[in-house]
């Protein structure tokens, strides 16, 4: 089966074409994110002007690089929420429109659920299996920081959620403190490799365990940088040194609480998600410590894409299934 999935849902326009819930034919993505750098965020009303010139193009490039024309297809596939209102509108609206001139049933697509798909895709045609049931997913993203027990496809729980900022935007924040740029994961885990060449001592900065609960709170660390950054705790430290040292109390809480569900929860894999799974020492942690098999997205298709919307989509054909009445949903929860 061939679907073509479609993501408009913040700053990315994307379409993908993928086979069978795993084979990746297309994975084209548009990113809008040099020009809401200039703002050091995403400004919603530039977000849905840039998806709606970006998106035919985008949609057409997934299908030529697939190889594939409108009949190949079987479905196409659109995230229908969570995320900005009038970038959902746009991919939906279009999809629908494409759906009802191709006469192809269509789908609708949770954001968060398909940040989880990323990893059933077979991106180098290994044929690795799929991941086994059941399993526990971290979901990090600029919105979002959910903990999941994944039962079976279509069967999630939520175990625990941020009870404030979401991890990505800690890192956007504070990469802004810091004067890193948008977006800020990226640029402040690139700060912190270069920390490690120096000799200054790194600010002690604290983490929020929250007791045995599974979930998160990021935003007692941030005001913490912050009274460093300002020099409230002694002569601030070099911009790197406070990167790093960040960047160490996100990872050491979301790697440490995961691998402590993973062990109570008794799973067969853990899955790593969205666009903050796609930071190095947080990987490599997580690996380090859980009880179970680590499964990791590539970088590319940690952050937002389409070929997650499209192998989402195969799973929960039935369920997804909607009709011209499909619309968004902007909070739309994972579970
Ligand atoms: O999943 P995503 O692309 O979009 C949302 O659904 O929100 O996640 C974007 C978030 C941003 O906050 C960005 O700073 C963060 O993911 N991010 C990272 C890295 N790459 C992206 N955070 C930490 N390390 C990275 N390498
Ligand atoms: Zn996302």
């Amino acid at each position: 089966m061939k679907i073509l999935g479609v993501e408009t849902s913040c700053d990315e326009t994307a379409a993908a074409v993928v086979e069978d819930g795993r084979k990746l034919l297309s994975n084209v993505i548009a990113s809008q994110a040099a020009i809401h750098a200039r703002y050091g965020g995403v400004v919603p009303e530039i977000a849905s002007r840039q998806h709606l010139e970006a998106i035919l193009p985008v949609i057409q490039a997934a299908l030529a690089e697939a190889g594939c024309g409108w009949r190949d297809l079987d479905a196409v596939a659109v995230t229908k929420g969570p995320g900005l209102v009038g970038a959902l509108l746009v991919g939906v609206n279009v999809v629908k429109a494409l759906a009802y001139a191709r006469d192809l049933p269509l789908i609708g697509v949770n954001h968060l659920e398909a940040h989880l798909y990323a990893n059933w895709i077979d991106e180098d045609g290994s044929g690795e299996p799929p991941p086994p049931f059941p399993l526990l997913g971290l979901i990090v993203s600029g919105g979002h920081s959910d903990m999941v027990l994944m039962e079976e496809h279509g069967q999630i729980r939520l175990l625990g959620r941020t009870l404030d900022d979401a991890a990505g935007e800690a890192f956007d924040k504070v990469a802004r403190l810091l004067g890193l740029g948008f977006p800020g994961g990226p640029a402040i885990e690139a700060a912190a490799e270069r920390a490690t060449e120096s000799e200054a001592k790194p600010p002690k900065l604290p983490r929020a365990w929250l007791g045995k609960s599974d979930d998160f709170s990021f935003s007692g660390l941030k005001t913490a940088v912050l009274h460093v950054v300002r020099g409230e705790r002694g002569p601030p430290p070099a911009i790197e040194q406070t990167a790093a040292a960040f960047q160490e109390a996100v990872v050491d809480v979301l790697a440490g609480k995961t691998a402590r569900a993973a062990r109570r929860q008794d799973v067969r894999g853990v899955l790593l998600a969205g666009g903050v799974a796609a930071n190095g020492p947080l990987r490599r942690a997580l690996a380090d410590r859980s009880p179970a098999p680590v499964f990791v997205p590539s970088p590319l298709l940690c952050t937002d894409n389409a070929a997650m919307v499209a192998a989402c989509a195969c799973y929960r054909y039935e369920a997804g299934r909607a009709g011209w009445d499909l619309d968004v949903s902007p909070n739309l929860p994972v579970a």
